[in-house]
């Protein structure tokens, strides 16, 4: 007999974890695997049950659901409460327990690149969802200080009052300085733009992008004049790494793992290259 895991979001066709997990479970010998599944925010509920009702091992979370599934698990992780969103769930005999492993993806996207976060300035662009977990990795590594820019402000201010950053204002983006540079926001995914100038991130010695459609993004590839450059795969392959780890409790083969998610985007590339110009 198979297990069943997957993901749930709405978008969820171009989603890269069922082509990274799958090729795990296959290499590992492991009777399982990993379907997408469309899910639409009224059907939420209902999906949940449905996990229970067809024992699907584990799932992963993406948008638009990370934060509305909370309510729907049996137990919620300290640090995934913390963070207030959950990406991975377990299934262990019915009882549906919620993790967030985005910010360990973050994490270990820098210690892989060989980046210290440890008493840096670290500058994010954006305050969505994604930037929580980000927000929350940059302090656990021990970041000296850390600026939030967002275009809404408030949502900014939110993450200072939740997390001690600096909320700062979207219009003095242009005069950010540090050490490390975080882009969250999805400007640039599949659109050839930046939400800095060039001259920006001539003041950064680190650059990171969790947009990784086009893998080298505007912000990126202006960056990597100055700055050391990190881009979004290695985020989404270290938050798949873990979710795995949870679910299987076996080391996963990583570096087939982030083959396919590169072969896969070069693949995407190809197809969104007349709409992004
Ligand atoms: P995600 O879960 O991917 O982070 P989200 O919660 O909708 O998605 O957040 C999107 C982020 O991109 C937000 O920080 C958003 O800024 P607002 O809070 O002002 O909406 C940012 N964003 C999206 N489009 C933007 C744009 N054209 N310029 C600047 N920021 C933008």
């Amino acid at each position: 007999m198979y297990d069943v895991y997957g993901i749930i979001g709405n978008p969820v066709s171009h989603s890269l974890s069922p082509i990274m997990h799958n090729v795990a479970f296959k290499e590992l010998g492991i009777k399982a695997v990993y379907g997408a599944f469309l899910v639409k925010e009224e059907n939420l509920k209902k999906a949940v049950e449905g996990i229970r009702a067809l024992n699907i091992k584990g799932l992963s979370i993406t948008i638009p659901h990370k934060e509305s599934i909370m309510k729907f698990l049996d137990e919620i992780d300290r640090v995934a409460l913390e963070i207030g969103a959950v990406n991975t769930i377990v299934n262990e005999n019915g009882y549906l327990k919620g993790y967030n492993t985005d910010w360990i993806g973050v994490l270990k996207a820098f210690t892989k690149n060989e980046v210290e976060i440890k008493d840096k300035k670290v500058v994010i662009i954006g305050a969505g969802g994604a930037s929580k977990a980000v927000v929350y990795a940059i302090k656990a590594g021990g970041a000296k200080e850390i600026e939030v820019y967002n275009r809404t402000f408030e949502k900014a201010k939110t993450l200072e009052k939740n997390f001690g950053i600096m909320a700062k204002p979207w219009n003095e983006l242009k005069n950010a300085s540090g050490d490390i540079i975080i882009q969250t926001t999805s400007v640039g995914l599949k659109s050839w733009k930046s939400p800095v100038e060039e001259e920006v991130l001539s003041r950064f010695k680190i650059a990171m992008d969790i947009v990784y459609i086009p893998l080298k993004t505007k912000f990126l590839s202006l960056a990597e004049k100055y700055a050391k450059v990190i881009d979004g795969l290695q985020m989404l392959l270290y938050q798949g790494v873990e979710q795995f780890r949870l679910w299987t409790g076996i080391e996963p083969p990583v570096k087939l793992m982030e083959e396919a998610i590169y072969k896969e985007v070069k693949k995407m590339e190809k197809e969104i290259k007349k709409e992004m110009k």
